[in-house]
C-alpha cells in the first residue's frame, strides 16, 4: 500500500513499452499502480513500431519466396500484392496482441486511467483536471516521428506512422534516411516491387552498426536493385498532385511517389509539464542516473524518452528496472551496449555489445581480435539461399565483446550473441559448446572455433 497523501505507489506517465512493463511489474511486486495512456495501451511499439512493420517485412519475405521459388524447384507465381490483405493480416496480429495487453493489464489491478496526463507536482499527474499521486512517477512518454526544419510532413511526404498504412504499392519512393527505418521500409517496399531510392547524410547505411555489417548490407542492397546515396545532403522537397521532387545539396534531384522522411524519432515530452516541475532536459530528452532517476526525487523516466537506445526491449527493461528498484530488490543497473539491436530488413543486421571500432578505442589497435565467419559455410544457410557472416569482437586474449551478423534471420540468433557477450565469455569457453546441425546457430559456433584456435569449417 502507499502511504498517507499517495493514491498510488507509482503513477506512470505513458503506456508505451517502458510504461506498461514497469506497471506489470510493479503490481506484480505488490505495489499499487497508475498508469495513465491518452492513446491506446502499448504503445508505438504495438500500434506504429515494431509489431505492424515486422508484419509487413513478413509479407515482404513471402512475396520473395514465391517469386524465387523457382530456385528451389517450386514452381509458385507471385500474382500480385493485395494492400488490403496485407493490412488485414498486420491489422489482425496487432489486434490480438492489444487485447491480450489489455487483460494483462486489467488482470494484475491496475489503475488504467485514459486521457491526456500532465505532470503538475513532483508527486501528481493530473487528467482531465483529476489529479493522481504517486510516492514515485514514471515519465515514459515515447517518441514521434521528426522530421527536417522547413520540411513538412503531409500529403506525397510522409513518416512511418503514415507508411504502415498506405492502401497502395507506390511506384518510386525515396527514403530520406537510411537508419533502421530507412532500410526496413526499403525493403518492405523493394519486395512488393516498388523501385526506392535511401538518401543518407553518413558515409554508410545503417551507420550505427559495425562498419561491416553496413558494407554488407549495401552488397546486399545492390543485388536487391535497392538503389542508395551515401554521403548525400538532402536540401528540399516540392510536390505536386502527381509527385514528390527531391533536392539535394549538390544540386542533384530526385522524382518520386512519395517522400518517406526516416530521420530519427524526437522524445515526446513538450508541453507535459516537465520543464515546470524542475524536471532537468536535454534537447527534449531526459536525462537520468544508472538507476534511471531525473534530477527531481522520486521521478523517474523510462524508454525513448531517456537518451540512448530508442528500442522497445530497452524500454521494457528499464520499465521493470524502476518496478525493481521501487520494490526495494536493488537490480543491477542495465548496460546499454549489452542491448541487443536488429534491424530486419532483408538480409537482416544483429549485433550486441561494441563495434569492432569501439573496441579498437577502448583497447588499444593491438587489444582487439576480430573473426568474421562467412555464411558460405554454413549448412543452413545455404539450403535457405542467404548470403552474409557472424563476425567476433574479442579484447585480445579477453572476452568476446562484440557479435555482429548479416543474413536471413540472424534477428534470432542475436538472443547467444546476447548471453555471450553480457556473460563476458571466452571464445574457448563458447567452443566447448555444441550446436545443433543443421543450423545458423553453427556460424556462431564456428567463429568462436576459429578464435579460440581451432577452426573447423574454415577455408581461411
Ligand atoms: P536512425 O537514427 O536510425 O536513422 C536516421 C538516419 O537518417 C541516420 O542514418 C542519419 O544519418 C540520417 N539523416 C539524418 N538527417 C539527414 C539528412 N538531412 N539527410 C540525409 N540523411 C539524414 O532513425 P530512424 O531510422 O528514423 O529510427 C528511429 C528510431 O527508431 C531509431 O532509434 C531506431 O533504433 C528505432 N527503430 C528500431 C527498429 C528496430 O529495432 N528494428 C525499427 C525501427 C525503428
Amino acid at each position: 500500500m502507499s502511504d498517507e497523501g499517495h493514491a498510488h505507489d507509482l503513477v506512470i506517465l505513458g503506456g508505451g513499452s517502458g510504461g506498461y512493463a514497469a506497471a506489470l511489474r510493479a503490481a506484480e511486486l505488490g505495489l499499487s499502480v497508475a498508469l495513465v495512456e491518452r492513446d491506446k495501451l502499448g504503445g508505438t511499439c504495438l500500434h506504429r513500431g515494431c509489431i505492424p512493420t515486422k508484419a509487413l517485412l513478413h509479407a515482404a519475405e513471402v512475396a520473395d519466396t514465391a517469386r524465387e521459388s523457382e530456385q528451389f524447384g517450386v514452381l509458385a507465381k507471385l500474382e500480385g500484392i493485395d494492400m488490403a490483405g496485407v493490412h488485414k493480416y498486420k491489422d489482425g496480429v496487432v489486434s490480438r496482441l492489444y487485447k491480450g495487453l489489455q487483460g494483462l493489464v486489467k488482470g494484475r489491478n491496475i489503475t488504467y486511467v485514459e486521457g491526456e496526463g500532465r505532470l503538475v507536482a513532483s508527486d501528481t499527474v493530473q487528467v482531465n483536471g483529476q489529479r493522481h499521486t504517486g510516492r514515485s512517477v514514471v515519465l515514459a512518454t515515447g517518441s514521434f516521428s521528426r522530421s527536417l526544419p522547413g520540411l513538412e510532413i503531409g500529403g506525397r511526404i510522409i513518416t512511418s506512422d503514415q507508411a504502415l498504412n498506405l492502401d497502395y504499392i507506390p511506384r518510386r519512393v525515396v527514403v530520406l534516411g537510411g537508419g533502421v527505418i530507412g532500410v526496413e521500409f526499403a525493403s518492405v517496399w523493394r519486395s512488393f516491387g516498388t523501385e526506392v531510392t535511401i538518401i543518407e547524410a553518413l558515409p554508410r547505411l545503417v551507420p550505427q552498426e559495425d562498419e561491416s555489417c553496413s558494407k554488407a548490407l549495401e552488397r546486399a542492397f545492390r543485388r536487391r536493385k535497392i538503389n542508395f546515396q551515401t554521403n548525400a545532403r538532402f536540401a528540399g522537397a516540392t510536390q505536386t498532385d502527381s509527385g514528390v521532387t527531391i533536392t539535394l545539396e549538390s544540386g542533384k534531384s530526385l522524382e518520386a511517389d512519395l517522400l518517406l522522411v526516416a530521420v530519427g524519432r524526437g522524445p515526446s515530452t513538450k508541453d507535459l509539464g516537465y520543464e515546470q516541475v524542475g524536471v532537468r532536459m536535454d534537447r527534449g530528452f531526459v536525462p537520468t542516473d544508472e538507476r534511471l532517476h531525473t534530477d527531481i526525487a522520486g521521478i523517474y523516466a523510462v524508454g525513448d524518452i531517456v537518451p540512448g537506445l530508442q528500442l522497445a526491449h530497452r524500454g521494457f527493461a528499464q520499465g521493470i528496472f524502476v518496478a525493481e528498484d521501487l520494490a526495494g530488490l536493488a537490480p543491477p543497473p542495465i548496460v546499454e551496449s549489452g542491448i541487443p539491436r536488429v534491424t530486419y530488413c532483408d538480409p537482416e543486421v544483429a549485433s550486441v555489445g561494441i563495434t569492432e571500432a569501439e573496441a579498437r578505442e577502448r583497447y588499444g589497435a593491438d587489444g582487439v581480435e576480430t573473426y568474421e565467419y562467412n555464411l558460405g559455410g554454413n549448412g543452413k544457410s545455404q539450403i535457405l539461399a542467404t548470403a552474409g557472416f557472424v563476425k567476433l569482437v574479442r579484447q585480445k586474449d579477453g572476452p568476446v565483446v562484440g557479435v555482429h551478423m548479416v543474413g536471413a534471420r540472424m534477428g534470432e540468433l542475436v538472443s547467444e550473441g546476447q548471453l555471450i557477450v553480457n556473460w563476458e565469455a571466452y571464445p574457448e569457453d563458447v567452443a566447448q559448446l555444441v550446436h545443433a546441425h543443421p543450423t545458423q546457430s553453427e556460424a556462431l559456433g564456428e567463429a568462436h572455433l576459429a578464435l579460440a584456435g581451432k577452426p573447423l569449417h574454415t577455408h581461411d
